[in-house]
């Protein structure tokens, strides 16, 4: 029988609890969140970490102090990154003769110098040229729906054609068009609204040539008028609504290792990712891919603006990811970090008498952004580290008392050298067995002296691409994370989305393509626990034959429904019969009971059947003071029971 005793309540559970972790990563914002439908649309693709070099299979960070060098390994090799300058473009082949070339001359933009050149000799037997975008795997577009065009071309003194951009099914049919004459000398831009006759998730964007001569193309942007709330620059609706959905308490960002980078020179520079898209230089990012950063630093606070998440900036602190290369700068030059982050801060909470608070004001956001946590720096351990970290402090938070400061480090040797710290954050990613384990890692730690924020975790060993062996142990692990509530007041599971082409981890949270949007079993156990925050924990005494097996309980009470919240995590492949004994004044037979399951661990989610695992919520009129449930296998099951 297991007692639940409303004399002591314990912890408050914070609303913090339960948020998200974004980084680019699996394009999990190029071609995934971010709603821009032109993959490669600068041009910039095959542009390699800026400042490095790579010489015979090494990169180079002359710039570093340093000097550290990396091995390519995982890494792309230079070879590759030449084939890389045409990503997601070509010419159709009826081109007629036309050579095409991606070249720096003749710049847009001096942070995005580089351009497609077409040297049209003859056109092709329908009269043009065509230079065609593939997208992200496919431009997906939708009947009757508008897209905003937005593109850049130049001409030769020889060339007397116009343009025509085209949207076209993967089986040839136009489904949208719109022609343009080219009239200026230079640069010159052209903008459209294109209303699509058909549906096609593999369609491609054409820009057609009609005469012979040279002209220059860059900038090429088609974005779904319809973004999430709709947003200029904006996000892909039903990626950005899976996310809402998760009620997340806040959001961080840009990461993960990116914030870190693989030199210094290839941190995330989050002035960089602001403005007018056109001008952002965009990264190579770690994860061997470059991004457009198109989902930048003002579009993150106005995402957590828009789905009412507190807003987490991770900031570099001078230090690179250990991973991968390892430089840092020197002493010298931290003052200049620590003057980014001010930037940071100022530009999502300063007002007008700061530079970037000005800055956020004249970009259309007068009001500030729900700025609350700054992270300095990610998964940067060490001796190095904690001594910046103190440095950095001590700075930040006379200044920005309101923001709570995160040190990077997890629980270890680091610990005992930290001085003042708000929170630490600690990551697993570890097999099912080291969570079912370790549901009890936090009653004994010690209290008082930081927070913990437990920013990345996930089962991610022995379990294929995620399944229900994995989410079931993540469950088991949230169990000992909302018990010590105390002591752990957020957490984020991480990765949170990939592109189901583009795999660079092996789990991820949430998987798009272009048609559709799913979440792995994880995402509804992240979802159940995060809609199933109660206010207290309640303690649960076991009384007689204590519970075998990998079984984890935990119960709280919600002052806002009156309810008492039961979780039940059963990874056993038997079903379980429980017996509680509610130890309250009233309770009412009629509640809700929602349960998440599968008839294997081994099941998941798939874009086949994307809801094979997805929370059944059924009303249950059998709630007593004592009650028996039987437990499904492989199972999670929240109880809600009227109770005072
Ligand atoms: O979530 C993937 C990576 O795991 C993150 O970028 C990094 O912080 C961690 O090592």
């Amino acid at each position: 029988t297991l007692k639940i005793d409303y004399s002591r309540p314990g912890p408050e559970i914070p609303k913090s609890m339960y948020g998200i972790f974004f980084e680019e990563i699996n394009h999990s914002g190029d071609g995934a969140l971010y709603a821009e439908l032109i993959r490669n649309r600068g041009f910039e693709e095959h542009v390699f970490i800026s400042g490095c070099e790579y010489k015979a299979g090494f990169v180079y960070a002359p710039q570093s102090p340093n000097y550290i060098t990396n091995k390519l390994s995982n890494w792309r090799h230079p070879w590759d990154i030449e084939k890389l300058k045409y990503t997601a473009w070509k010419l159709n082949k009826n081109a007629g003769e036309a050579s095409y070339a991606v070249v720096d001359e003749n710049r847009l933009h001096p942070a995005t110098p580089h351009s497609m050149r077409i040297d049209i000799e003859k056109t092709g037997k329908e009269g043009t040229v065509d230079l065609v975008n593939e997208g992200y795997w496919g431009v997906p577009v939708e009947k009757g729906e508008k897209y905003d065009l937005r593109f850049y071309v130049r001409k030769s003194e020889k060339y007397k054609g116009g343009v025509t951009a085209r949207i076209v099914s993967s089986d040839d049919k136009i489904l949208a068009e719109k022609k343009f004459q080219i009239e200026k000398e230079g640069w010159q831009e052209f903008t459209s609204v294109l209303k699509t006759s058909g549906t096609d998730s593999k369609a491609s964007l054409q820009l057609c040539f009609d005469a012979p001569g040279t002209v220059w193309v860059d900038y090429v942007s088609l974005f779904p008028k319809k973004t999430f709330r709709n947003r200029e620059n904006g996000l892909r609706r039903d990626v950005a609504q899976k996310l809402a959905d998760l009620k997340p308490a806040f959001i961080r960002w840009p990461g993960g290792c990116i914030v870190e980078g693989a030199t210094i020179e290839n941190r995330v520079k989050w002035k960089e990712t602001l403005g007018d898209p056109m001008t952002r230089r965009g990264e190579w990012d770690l994860w061997n891919y470059r991004t457009t950063m198109g989902f930048g630093y003002h579009e993150f606070l106005q995402f957590c603006e828009d789905i009412e998440a507190e807003a987490m900036f991770v900031a570099n602190v001078g230090l690179s990811c250990r991973f991968r290369n390892g430089d840092y700068v020197d002493e010298s030059q931290l003052p200049v970090y620590i003057q980014d982050i001010c930037d940071a801060i100022d530009y999502a909470i300063g007002d007008g008498t700061t530079e970037w608070g000005a800055k956020r004001m004249k970009a259309g956001h007068s009001k500030p952004f729900p700025l609350k946590y700054v992270e300095l720096g990610n998964e940067n351990w060490g001796v190095r580290y904690t001594e910046i970290y103190t440095k950095f402090y001590n700075v930040l938070k006379p200044k920005y008392p309101q923001i709570e400061f995160i040190s990077s480090i997890g629980f270890g040797d680091d610990e005992t050298r930290l001085g003042e710290v708000d929170m630490i954050d600690p990551h697993w990613y570890v097999k099912s067995d080291f969570f079912w384990k370790n549901t009890h890692l936090f009653d004994n730690k010690e209290r008082g002296k930081y927070k913990v924020y437990v920013g990345e975790y996930a089962c991610n060993q022995e379990v294929g691409s995620g399944n229900m062996e994995a989410a079931l142990s993540e469950a088991a692990f949230m169990t000992g994370m909302e018990r010590n509530s105390d002591l752990v007041t957020m957490s984020s599971y991480a990765p949170l989305i990939e592109n189901s082409n583009r795999r660079d981890w092996c789990t991820n949270m949430i998987w798009v393509n272009n048609e559709q949007v799913i979440g792995r079993s994880s995402y509804y156990v992240q979802q159940l626990f995060s809609q199933n925050r109660p206010d207290t924990n309640l303690k649960v005494l076991s009384v007689g034959e204590p519970v075998q097996g990998k079984v984890e309980v935990i119960a709280g009470y919600d002052y806002q429904k009156g309810e008492t919240v039961i979780k039940v995590v059963n990874g056993e492949s038997e079903k379980l019969d429980l017996i509680f004994e509610l130890l309250a004044t009233s309770i009412r037979a009629k509640g809700r009971i929602i349960t998440l399951s599968a008839a294997s661990g081994k099941d998941e989610n798939s874009f086949e059947i994307p809801l094979l695992i997805s929370p059944q919520e059924i009303s249950y009129d059998k709630f007593a003071r004592e009650f028996t449930y039987n437990f499904k296998p492989y199972s999670l099951t929240v109880l809600r029971i009227k109770t005072s």
